[in-house]
């Protein structure tokens, strides 16, 4: 099996109370739900959902991006359920220099509970010991506090600032990059 063929096989990961697994196409009316909060959606270049048809399509670019080999982004669940509360993975892999970014996101009403900090450090675990990276980053709008205070913890270095760098509501907006390399999170 060649190593790009995880987009299709997607692992389930398991963390202390989270599973994830493959999104779907059942999974539109949950992606709606988390999109169609603007506190969600405020750091994003897309607005907020308004119509549950944008859902469906997230859910079904999601999938083909899976079989394009384009991302890999698990659907985030709780014991006892199987409505996806959030989102988390990678939006893009150069293999050839084994780096991968990182994103992620979370229904507003699970924020603050460490939630997404288990779901990124299960994501950079199989990227570092099944996907061979070398190196994770991650890009935040300036301002984004709870995504910058998230990765921090998660180990993330701030690599830099890049100047208007996002098209976001109409101005361009600096971005903070973070990278976190394989060294320095195998010494946490
Ligand atoms: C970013 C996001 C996923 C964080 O998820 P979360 O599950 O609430 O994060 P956690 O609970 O794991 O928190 C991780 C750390 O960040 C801190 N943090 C989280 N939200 C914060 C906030 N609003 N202000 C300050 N610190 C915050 C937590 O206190 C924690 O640090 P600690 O361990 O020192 O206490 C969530 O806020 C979200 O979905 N935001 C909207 C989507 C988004 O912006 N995605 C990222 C785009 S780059």
């Amino acid at each position: 099996m060649a190593i790009e063929d995880v987009f299709v096989t997607l692992p389930v990961l398991t963390t202390g109370r989270l599973t994830l697994r493959r999104i779907t196409e059942a999974d539109a009316d949950a992606l709606f739900e988390i999109f169609a909060d603007d506190q969600v959606t405020e750091h994003y270049a897309w607005d907020t959902f308004t119509d549950p048809e944008q859902g469906r399509e997230l859910a079904v670019r999601t999938v083909e991006q899976y079989h394009r080999r384009e991302a890999m982004r698990w659907g985030l669940v709780l014991p006892g359920t199987d409505r996806i509360i959030g989102t988390c993975g990678y939006t893009r892999w150069a293999r050839d220099n084994r780096f991968a970014v990182v994103g992620y996101d979370l229904a507003r009403k699970h924020w603050r509970r460490g939630l997404m900090s288990e779901a990124v450090a299960a994501v950079l675990r199989f990227g570092f010991d099944h996907l061979a990276l070398n190196r994770v980053e991650a890009t935040v709008l300036v301002g984004n506090i709870a995504s910058a205070a998230l990765l921090t913890v998660a180990g993330f270095r701030l690599a830099g600032r890049l100047a208007q760098r996002a098209w976001h509501r109409n101005t361009f907006q600096d971005v903070h990059m973070f990278g976190l390399i394989r060294s320095a999170w195998l010494t946490g």
